[in-house]
């Protein structure tokens, strides 16, 4: 029996025989099944790594891009805090080698009958939804020969005819390529919108939203599904109505000919135990130096109350480089949030907290945003560099990070 039990122990802890053994569909595709194919899909925002042979005609690149880290994008650091599903925003060592091997062993596909069980998708979908809110009609953004950006809003009625509250929600882009952003956003009045006709049919507005519009939810590129826990909800008014906030933004020629009808995916309780609402903090007056390559703006709140936050969703345009939110307890203790070492406009994912952080009165709440804008960022657009300011364009920058918490709002800064 011991003989047999160290038999089985140790067939199932063996080593591949020899490197040659590596194939596509045992080894490799579960890894990017597990970090890459959220964005490497037929619909996503990368090319796709569905057919074999083109993942096979990569297989340089995948090794080279995931031994220097380029590939997946910097993500959530796993010591600041622990997130839901944050195995899946890097790659261990281990996975590192496995595409390494494959890629100098001849880069075989192997048995089709090895691949994984369908992926797991968490990471793109909270589908099927109990409401989806979708812009009212395909809309083709207006840009101009200076301004390559359009802020479109559209007014949308939830359908509620009762109070309810949001536990989940999801962005659904139909149109990835001219997309930029997206804010959904709760007026608590919308007497106004109708100044310019028919706000359902869509309106131009600011791309920070109106001062009486609260946020429910924000999406860019790589963003997944933001989640509330158990018994925690945004409530919604009966008949609630909420306004699409579209940023669009003229990338490639033809982005003026490309339509959009996108929306967003909610789902619903009829009660929950606690309120959550949706905070974008974050400076929004500054300028970063031309050639400044490691410039860090700040924006600093209050808390008066006992709450409790549960996610963080970070935005930034194309120049930054790092994110921090941290709290420092009124007895002086700092905790983290979320931070990331690196920044990519396409990784823009929501950390939905595995424990949620407790903030007492007298707490502060700090966001920082770091930018590189000398001209060897590889995102940097002007040659030679510029002085950026905050703003709502493509090429201007943002410092947001939208913060999720039950039970309060912050007081003075
Ligand atoms: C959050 C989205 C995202 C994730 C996750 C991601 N990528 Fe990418 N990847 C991109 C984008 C966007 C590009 C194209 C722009 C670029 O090269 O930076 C890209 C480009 C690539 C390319 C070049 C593709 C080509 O057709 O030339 C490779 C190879 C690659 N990624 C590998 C990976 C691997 C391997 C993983 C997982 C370990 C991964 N990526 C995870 C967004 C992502």
């Amino acid at each position: 029996m011991v003989l047999l039990l160290s038999f089985l122990a140790c067939k199932t802890d063996a080593p591949e025989p020899d490197g040659s053994a590596i194939t596509y569909y045992r080894d490799v595709r579960p890894v990017l099944d597990m970090s890459c194919a959220r964005c490497h899909n037929d619909e996503g925002i990368a090319s796709s790594f569905d057919d074999p042979a083109v993942v096979q005609g990569l297989a340089a690149t995948l090794k080279a891009y995931t031994a220097s880290g380029y590939m997946p994008p910097p993500a959530p650091a796993p010591d600041c805090r622990e997130y839901a599903s944050s195995e899946r925003f890097t790659l261990t060592d281990a996975q590192k080698a496995t595409i390494a091997a494959w890629a100098d062993t001849g880069a075989a596909l192997g048995d089709p009958a090895d691949a994984p069980a369908a992926r797991d998708t968490t990471l793109e979908t909270i589908a099927p939804y109990d409401v989806e809110l979708w812009a009212s009609q395909p809309y083709t953004p207006t840009f101009t020969s200076t301004d390559g950006n359009d802020y479109r809003c559209f007014l949308i009625d939830v359908g509620n005819s009762a109070p309810v509250w949001i536990t989940a929600l999801q962005a659904e882009i139909d149109n990835p390529r001219i997309v930029h952003h997206v804010v959904l956003f709760q007026p608590s009045t919308v007497d106004d919108l109708y100044a310019n006709g028919d706000p359902y049919a869509g309106f131009s507005c600011s791309g920070v939203g109106q001062s009486n519009w609260s946020t429910l939810g924000a999406w860019g590129p790589g963003a997944n599904p933001t989640v509330l826990p158990e018994g925690v909800g945004m409530p919604l008014p009966a008949n609630a109505q909420v306004v699409l906030q579209m940023h669009y933004f003229n990338s490639f020629d033809g982005a003026d000919q490309e339509q959009d009808q996108s929306g967003y995916g909610l789902l619903l309780s009829d009660s929950v135990e606690r309120n959550a609402v949706n905070i974008p903090a974050g400076p929004t007056r500054f300028t970063i130096p031309a050639g400044d390559e490691n410039y860090t703006v700040k924006e600093q709140y209050r808390w008066d109350t006992n709450s409790e936050v549960l996610a963080v969703w970070p935005h930034m345009h194309l120049l930054g480089s790092g994110f921090e939110e941290t709290v420092t307890h009124a007895d002086g203790s700092e905790e983290c949030l979320m931070r990331m070492d690196g920044w990519d406009f396409h990784n823009q994912v929501t950390a939905n907290f595995l424990q949620p952080a407790a903030l007492q009165p007298g707490d502060r709440i700090r966001v920082a945003c770091t930018y590189d804008n000398s001209a060897n960022n590889p995102a940097q657009v002007s040659s030679p560099p510029v002085d950026v300011a905050f703003g709502e364009g493509t090429t201007d920058e943002m410092c947001f990070g939208f913060t999720l918490v039950a039970d309060a709002a912050p007081s003075a800064r």
